[in-house]
């Protein structure tokens, strides 16, 4: 059977999901797994499923779905009732991401079958985590993905008994944590000082094309993502968010995704 898993990742998290799945599902014979990345489909019109079996994975923002994940979403379309599930990273709180891309699914007709949420680190740097911490977190998540991918393999519908409802009180404390996120610690305005050696991996690492290098200056426009792809990947750390704490100067990447995978 195929299975086409479209990934959107910052800081590999989402990546790393996805690679656990594709090494579980393909133990079985005649399984294949194709792994693709949400932010080469940008310019695409509409995205057809031909497999028979397809998953969308992400990391949570502001208890949502990223906003590149969900235009993605929109283009899907599936002629073939394939098997369909939606996997959300988080840092424990994953709000309603799911929900909303289920809602963009149902809208183009397809139906979703399942739904994972995995806890990783939290890669918005609001906390500091010990690197004994954080290896639990993505230790514990990946016996998850080995049970998720018995559950997929068997393509076992189990969407209505999961979850948080996606009712009017969840989403108004989605749109408050948002603006509180926003307003208060600028998590969509990238700023650059002066420490920057003029590499250029920001504007390669933006998924976006947010950042672009003119003379040796990185210019960063309005459309960020807040992926935080651009602020962990930055040799010479020059990238912070407007309000980024002090404490927060650590960088993050899942130890299984290498820079050139993010690239
Ligand atoms: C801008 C931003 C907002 C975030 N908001 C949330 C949130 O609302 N709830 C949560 O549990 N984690 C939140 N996180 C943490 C990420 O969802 C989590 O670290 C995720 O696994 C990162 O995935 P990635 O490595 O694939 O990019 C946020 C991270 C960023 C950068």
């Amino acid at each position: 059977m195929k299975t086409n898993l479209y990934y959107f990742t910052g800081t590999g998290n989402s990546l790393n999901v996805a690679k656990n799945l594709k090494k579980h599902l393909e133990k079985q014979d005649n399984e294949i797994v194709e792994l693709l990345p949400i932010k080469s489909f940008n310019s695409h019109d509409t995205i057809n499923i031909n497999a028979e079996r397809m998953g969308i994975i992400f990391p949570t923002y502001d208890l949502d779905a990223p906003r590149i994940v969900k235009s993605f979403t929109k283009k899907v379309r599936a002629k073939n009732n394939p098997y369909v599930f939606i996997y959300s990273t988080s840092a424990g709180l994953p709000g309603l991401g799911i929900f909303s891309i289920k809602q963009l699914l149902n809208e183009s007709g397809i139906v979703i079958n399942n739904a994972f949420t995995a806890v990783y680190n939290d890669n918005s740097v609001l906390k500091k985590y010990s690197a004994d911490e954080i290896a639990s977190k993505s230790k514990n998540a990946e016996h998850q993905h080995k049970k998720d991918s018995d559950t997929i393999l068997n393509n076992v519908s189990n969407f209505e008994n999961k979850l948080l409802k996606y009712n009017v009180i969840s989403k108004i404390i989605g749109k408050a944590f948002d603006m509180i996120l926003k307003k208060y610690y600028g998590f969509d305005v990238i700023i650059v000082n002066d420490q920057c050696t003029s590499c250029g991996i920001c504007e390669k690492i933006c998924p976006v094309n947010n950042i672009k290098m003119t003379d040796s200056i990185v210019n960063i426009d309005k459309n960020c993502e807040m992926c935080f792809a651009c602020i962990h990947a930055c040799p010479a750390k020059a990238l912070s968010y407007k309000r980024m704490p002090k404490r927060s100067n650590y960088q993050y990447r899942h130890h299984n995704v290498s820079l050139e995978e993010l690239l």
